[in-house]
């Protein structure tokens, strides 16, 4: 079964979400490398838990980036990630309700495939609209909370609160 190696046509260009993407390969590729070397049922369950995991809180990490960005096509792309965790989490559930090998060429395959594409595709263009040249000025206008802005201004809270 094929690794998947990171190179720089992965990269979003976005330091947090290629963190996570790493980490995500890392899982992938452990999990390819326990097919290849023994299929030790123990080892996969726990590999599985482990992909679970690391999928929740990448996508959990994602989605707040897109809601603090206002990202337009959010909708569809929670809905990708919906897809994927309930397919990982189904094979996590069944791999450990399995006696035999829960692991099969055909599931890892589909595991690469979600992997690889989701990242070329969407990520990348959610990476493009998080770059983009005018969302450096929006988080500059963005209003600052009110304790921060008490902080900030002292004449303001002077009149108004002291
Ligand atoms: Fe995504
Ligand atoms: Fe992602």
């Amino acid at each position: 079964m094929d690794m998947i190696a990171w190179d720089d046509n992965l990269s979003t260009g976005v330091d947090e979400l290629d963190g996570d993407h790493r980490q995500l390969i890392d899982c992938y590729n452990m999990l390819s490398g326990e097919f290849i070397a023994g299929c030790r049922a123990a080892e996969i369950n726990r590999l599985l838990a482990l992909l679970v995991e690391h999928t929740e809180g990448h996508f959990r990490r994602e989605e707040a980036l897109m809601d603090q960005a206002r990202y337009p096509k959010s909708a569809s792309h929670r809905e990708e990630h919906r897809a994927l965790l309930q397919s990982v989490t189904l094979l996590q559930f069944k791999a450990v309700s399995a006696t035999g090998n829960p692991l099969s060429s055909y599931t890892l395959s589909f595991l690469r495939s979600w992997l690889v594409n989701h990242i070329l595709d969407a990520d990348k263009v959610l990476a493009q609209f998080l770059l983009r040249p005018s969302a450096a000025v929006i988080a500059a206008e963005e209003p600052l909370p009110l304790s921060v802005a008490i902080r900030a201004g002292s004449s303001w809270s002077e009149t108004h609160l002291l």
